[in-house]
């Protein structure tokens, strides 16, 4: 092959997908593996577009993103406890552009962006494309939270980014105060950009803190959200960017060269989500991790409490195999496939996605229970 960019060797796959796709060519294997929600879009948001469509916006939409979907979400944000105008928002191809904009417009080559672990495996994907470096700040000996010290150990003069994701994929733990308030002594009026991956934070079973709405750190913070999660939106690809206007403005050209814009009758649609209740999605959510954390509990599998999001992080460390073994062997023996830790740069763990139905559940959970007592 005619030489290419040298960043994307050391880039693999993605885990989750080989493990779908190994579960899917397995007759009679259930799932545990997607991190997309199992409900269908809300009607609202379907007629939008569809109006939308009749209207026949279908050609260009402004780079930046339609007025009337910046003013929503200005307001929408302003509404959550971070005052914003239409002109600090970039309407993106899902939180994945608005991740992959923050971070290859801010990053040189050799800069360094540390990244609590486990992750979400995006993130490294996209600072090893910028031909930066990811920094793991292991976090799942201190009850996955941040302290001080062991972030100030990965603090250097390159340090250019932290990216903080909270809830967290792939674990749900939320971030308590402790720990932003060390995140924000570390990197407060430093040369150091705070990119708040905050996709789950409507899908929350307790408090949760953010990072977002500290005034303090509006210049070096930018907020990267999406439609995906709390409005089943995943397969429309739309979510959004807030920063400072000086920063978006820079951010724009890149985000302009990368999709043009982000198609019209997606961003009506958009808009109309931000209309819609997610309380009682949020409540099935909640009912599904009270269930699967008692069967847990039931058979002595231990796991950060996680109080966001739609997975858990189970400890399977004791039978000792490694992850990547342990969910292949789950597959092939009991007909169920779950997330190694190790793609999420963690050994040890299993993530279990519960964005099934009850029954669905279920029927998993039995499973895992027989695989874990033949394991012994
Ligand atoms: C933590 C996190 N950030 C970002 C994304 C990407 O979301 P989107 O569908 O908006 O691109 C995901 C998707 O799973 C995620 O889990």
């Amino acid at each position: 092959m005619i030489p290419i960019n040298r960043n994307l060797d050391p880039l693999e796959r993605s885990g989750i997908r080989v493990f779908t796709n190994l579960a899917k060519a397995t007759p009679d294997c259930r799932m545990l593996t997607i991190g997309e929600p199992d409900r269908p879009t809300p009607e609202p948001v379907k007629q939008a577009a569809f109006r939308s469509l009749s209207r026949d916006e279908t050609h260009y939409a402004p780079n930046q993103g339609t007025a009337s979907l910046r003013a929503a979400i200005a307001a929408f944000e302003t509404a959550r406890g971070r005052e914003t105008a239409p002109e600090e928002v970039l309407v993106t191809v899902g939180a994945t552009q608005a991740l992959y904009t923050a971070l290859t417009g801010i990053l040189n080559p050799g800069d360094q962006v540390i990244i609590p672990t486990p992750a979400f495996s995006l993130y490294a994907t996209i600072v090893t494309a910028a031909g930066a470096e990811p920094v793991f700040l292991d976090v799942s000996g201190t009850d996955f939270q941040i302290t001080e010290e062991a972030l100030s150990a990965c603090l250097t003069e390159s340090t250019r980014a932290i990216v903080l994701n909270s809830p967290c994929n792939p674990t749900g733990v939320i971030l308590h105060k402790k720990s932003l308030d060390a995140v924000a002594r570390a990197v407060l009026g430093k040369n150091i950009y705070l990119i708040c991956d905050n996709v789950y934070n409507q899908l929350v079973y307790a408090p949760c803190g953010d990072l977002t709405r500290r005034e303090e750190l509006r210049p070096q913070t930018i907020l990267c959200q999406s439609f995906s999660k709390p409005y089943a939106m995943t397969g429309w690809r739309v979510g959004y960017l807030v920063c400072p206007e000086e920063l978006l403005s820079r951010l724009l050209l890149l985000s302009a060269a990368e999709i043009a814009a982000v198609p019209t009758f997606i961003q009506a649609a958009a808009e109309t989500a931000l209309t819609v209740d997610t309380e009682p999605m949020r409540q099935i959510y909640e009912k599904r991790r009270n269930y699967v954390c008692r069967r847990l509990d039931a058979m002595g599998l231990a796991y950060p409490k996680p109080e966001g999001a739609f997975y858990v992080f189970a400890d399977i460390s004791r039978f000792g195999i490694p992850s990547w073994t342990f969910c292949e062997r789950m597959i092939r023996e009991a007909g169920l496939a779950a997330v190694p830790g190790t793609c999420f740069g963690t050994e040890g763990y299993i993530r279990l996605s519960y964005c099934y139905s009850d029954r669905e559940l279920e029927e998993s959970l039995d499973r895992l229970e027989g695989f874990l007592k033949r394991l012994g």
